[in-house]
């Protein structure tokens, strides 16, 4: 089922935000090499994918994709095994739709209609000893007098039933809800294509792409691409638990680009958000503040926290959010984000996020250090950084929240 393929969001890392179509075998190799060096592998970041761009651009003669054998010289099963040796799985990308966003053969079918190659793709990918698949949804065939919904529905439909017979588990990361967003409050056909899409598969893109590396300018647009991910990710709450959760595109902390409490911020708010934790960076080049942001182990078991509740937003002004989120031992983690350009103090009540009357032990997971309270968390917040606590209840406090519900207008 899909809570046995993927109980807490997957970790990893994926080539796209950093190298786009210019990946190889030896920047694959190489940034796995690195997860494992930097012991980010050792914390949990384990699914290295290839992204668009490593196929050749047509099938061969008995219709199976095949790598480009420039990019990739020893080919996708050889590139299994290494990544396998390392401790690592293996991830690949396809389309849903008859080519892939950069033009290579899509597993969907050819616009016009026409038989689609699902159930051999997958395949393909099971014999190269794919653990996970991300199926992108360029260029799908809408059939005349079909929706556009249902043609997606169909066509990641028929890729869930090709792994499902492809003899080996592999985790499915679905793009529908990406081409059907526009903006932060959404559409009725968004909310509808994210009310189906975790019958199919494991994690689902449900927004616009976070803004890639550019050695040229390494500074443009990337904070205010975090923001708008997080910006329609924090009110979609409700469609994540165990074996199913939104992802609002890569993590590019400890990237040039972002400042450190930015890098911080982000790895934190995804942590909140329980959104897949999937590096696309230049492993050996993260900032230290990166790196230990990406690490930290506080943080990694708020992401990963078995109960899978997604943290709520409790209240915005347009400068601060609150965010809590319930924890499977009956902790409670709570943060608090600095979007405006000076530091904020601030002072959030334990009321407010669903403690009244209670004290908790209360560990900032930046400094490690804890301090009880029974009245308010108080900060002074950087610019565009991200306090977080996790609150251990001492005395008093109300009874855990179950799994799933949220506080505050979490469920929009
Ligand atoms: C889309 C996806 C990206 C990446 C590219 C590849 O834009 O959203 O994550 O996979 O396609 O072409």
């Amino acid at each position: 089922s899909a809570a046995t393929l993927a109980p807490t969001p997957p970790m990893g890392w994926n080539d796209w935000a950093h190298y786009q179509c210019s990946v190889t075998e030896q920047i694959v190799t190489a940034n796995a090499d690195a997860l494992v060096s930097s012991g980010l592998a050792a914390k949990g970041y384990t699914t290295v994918t290839v992204d668009d761009c490593w196929m050749a651009t047509s099938r061969d003669s008995s219709g199976h994709l095949v790598a480009d054998s420039t990019k990739f010289p020893h080919g996708m099963a050889w590139l299994g095994t290494y990544l396998h040796s390392k401790g690592l799985q293996f991830g690949i990308y396809e389309d849903a739709g008859s080519s892939t966003c950069g033009g290579y053969p899509g597993s969907g079918q050819p616009q016009g209609g026409g038989p689609d190659h699902f159930a051999t793709d997958a395949a393909t990918f099971a014999s190269w000893g794919v653990d996970y698949l991300k199926l992108d949804g360029c260029n799908v065939y809408i059939p005349s007098g079909q929706s556009t919904e249902q043609a997606y529905r169909n066509a990641y439909s028929a890729e869930a039933t090709a792994l499902a017979s492809a003899g080996r588990p592999i985790v499915f990361s679905e793009s529908a809800p990406a081409y059907f967003q526009n903006g932060e409050w959404g559409n009725p056909t968004w909310f509808d294509v994210l009310s189906w899409i975790g019958q199919y598969g494991q994690l689902w893109r449900e927004g616009w792409d976070i803004a890639t590396y550019n050695a040229s300018s390494p500074n443009t647009s990337r904070w205010s691409s975090v923001m708008s991910n997080y910006g329609y990710n924090r009110w979609i709450a409700r469609y994540a638990h165990p074996g199913n959760w939104n992802d609002p595109d890569f993590l590019i902390a400890g990237d040039p680009g972002l400042t450190a409490d930015e890098s911080r911020s982000q790895v934190g708010l995804w942590a909140m958000m329980s959104a897949p934790m999937i590096l696309s960076s230049n492993v050996s080049a993260l900032t230290s503040a990166g790196l230990a942001a990406l690490g930290n182990s506080d943080l990694i078991a708020i992401d990963q926290d078995s109960a899978g509740n997604q943290a709520a937003v409790v209240s915005t002004n347009g400068t601060l959010d609150v965010l809590a989120k319930p924890l499977a031992n009956g902790d409670r983690a709570v943060a608090v984000l600095n979007r405006g350009a000076s530091a904020q103090t601030v002072s959030t009540t334990l009321a407010s996020i669903g403690l009244p009357n209670c004290t908790v032990t209360a560990k900032d997971l930046w400094s490690g250090t804890t301090s009880t309270t029974s009245s308010t968390l108080s900060a002074t917040i950087p610019s565009h950084a991200t306090a977080i606590w996790r609150l251990t209840p001492a005395s008093n406090c109300p009874a855990p929240i179950p799994t799933g519900e949220v506080v505050g207008n979490g469920a929009k």
